[in-house]
């Protein structure tokens, strides 16, 4: 373990220039103008992963972009890691905000900044590099593992759930590995243990078959964009409670014990404040921070588009009004129910005098797991050695769609340990991933599949 452990750390330069040509390529799954990218992003991984020794390397096509399996199976008796990441990358606008450009990854004050740094390319070649330490100095690992990684993490994932129901078989596990989310602050490494769900819908609204003169017009027809105005305005009352009926029926509620151990967390609420811009923050009063983000459902309006919004004065009345919307869920929330109570509410919110359009976008499920397995332990104990402190447990905000389809249909627990920081501004501009952190997380992924074996 210890030439791992130095091939390591003599490799550090080569990691960094090597992570450079990854983040090179623009896999933003989310524009079909990128669909070339993708794909070449997704042949640029499974060329890593034989590269680094991965064995019967391949694209799994499906209707969308492909998925990367590989694996190296030659510990028998060994457990097995199936280890998970995607390849795709967000949308980088607003362009003119990045201090350099997001496909030119650079190294400033020990972080290296490029769209897919952090999330997750930077993290998937931690693992990489990891895998590559074991069979380059050691010729093995000590268990076996399965690759995953894939292309539509950032649209829903919406073909991978279908991969893994048809190849449960092949996929069978021990363990679910994945590095995707942060941890909880600078210098406190994390195991998290619960993500949201989410449900995602446009809502289209037109009022007549074309804009209108305000002024001849306006008074007898209604106004698109003051409609749709008012209908978020019945998503939500002012204590920041969710108006649909039926919402909160499945919401978990949080226990007292969890509640008592997130207060222990070295969190603060107004450095948090400032470090977000934000004139006072809002939500659930009768919940704390934490508890909002990681315990409690959300409406959002993630964009609206009506009217004039040129420089200048148009006097018009539009005839579209168009909003993006999204819910994030908790356990036990289902994002099928979700869209139903939430359809049913916007169309008897709606008055008669739009069409209205709901269009069902993705959706994901809430994950929740026990962390009283021996594998957290193991990761524990990995990122002990491999950061030098021991993880706190926590929850995250965000959404990881794949993760309760591996513990519905595999039927084994996952171990998310992300080494990411909450203000390495993922789906922003300059996102950036912490180089020590990178670097010790392929200490600690090293040392994680050792102790992975040990529970063996
Ligand atoms: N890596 C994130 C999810 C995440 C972020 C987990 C922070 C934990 C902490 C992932 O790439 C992501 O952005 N997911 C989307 C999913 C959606 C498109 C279905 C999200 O959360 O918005
Ligand atoms: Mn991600
Ligand atoms: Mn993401």
């Amino acid at each position: 373990m210890l030439s791992v452990i130095d091939f390591i750390h003599t490799n550090r330069d080569r990691y960094v220039s090597q992570l450079k040509q990854y983040l090179a390529i623009p896999s933003i799954s989310a524009l079909p103008e990128h669909t070339g990218d993708v794909r070449h992003c997704a042949e640029w991984t499974a060329e890593e992963m034989r590269r680094i020794g991965l064995e019967n390397v391949r694209l799994e096509e499906t209707p969308g972009n492909p998925i990367v399996y590989g694996e190296w199976l030659q510990a028998p008796g060994a457990p097995t890691i199936l280890f998970y990441g995607h390849y795709d990358v967000q949308p980088v606008d607003p362009l003119d905000l990045w201090e350099s450009p997001p496909f030119d990854a650079t190294v400033r004050d020990g972080e290296i900044y490029a769209r897919g740094a952090a999330d997750d390319k930077g993290q998937v070649f931690m693992h990489f590099k990891a895998i590559e330490a074991h069979l380059k100095q050691a010729g093995r690992l000590p268990v076996n593992i399965k690759v995953v990684i894939e292309g539509e993490e950032e649209v829903g994932s919406k073909n991978l759930d279908d991969f893994v129901r048809a190849n449960k078989a092949r996929l069978a596990a021990n363990v679910v590995v994945i590095s995707d989310s942060a941890m909880f602050d600078r210098g406190v490494p994390s195991i998290c243990y619960s993500l949201r769900g989410l449900a995602y819908f446009q809502i289209d609204l037109r009022g007549t078959k074309s804009d209108l003169h305000s002024g001849v017009f306006g008074g007898a027809v209604a106004n698109p964009a003051m409609v749709l105005a008012h209908v978020l305005a019945q998503m939500k009352d002012k204590g920041g409670r969710i108006k649909i009926p039926g919402f909160y029926d499945d919401v978990r509620p949080l226990s007292d014990a969890e509640r008592a151990a997130w207060r222990t967390l070295p969190f603060n609420e107004k450095k948090y404040r400032k470090d977000l811009g934000a004139p006072k923050l809002a939500g659930e009063k009768e919940f704390s921070v934490l508890e909002r983000v990681w315990g409690r459902p959300t409406f959002e309006v993630n964009g609206l588009l009506s009217g004039f919004t040129g420089d200048g004065a148009k006097t018009v009345i539009p005839a579209l009004a168009m909003a993006k919307v999204s819910m994030r869920l908790v356990p036990n929330q289902h994002p099928d129910k979700i869209a139903e109570l939430f359809e049913a509410h916007v169309r008897k919110v709606a008055p008669k005098t739009v069409e209205l359009k709901v269009t069902r976008m993705h959706g994901g499920k809430p994950w929740i797991t026990d962390y009283d397995n021996p594998f957290v332990q193991a990761a524990g104990r990995a990122i002990e050695q491999g950061f030098g402190k021991a993880p706190v447990f926590c929850r995250e905000g965000g959404s990881i769609p794949v993760v309760s389809t591996f513990q519905e249909e595999l039927g084994v627990p996952a171990v998310l340990f992300g080494v990411g920081l909450p203000d390495e501004n993922a789906h922003a501009p300059n996102e950036r991933l912490d180089l020590s952190n990178f670097h010790n997380g392929i200490v600690a992924s090293a040392i994680l599949y050792e102790e992975i074996a040990k529970t063996g």
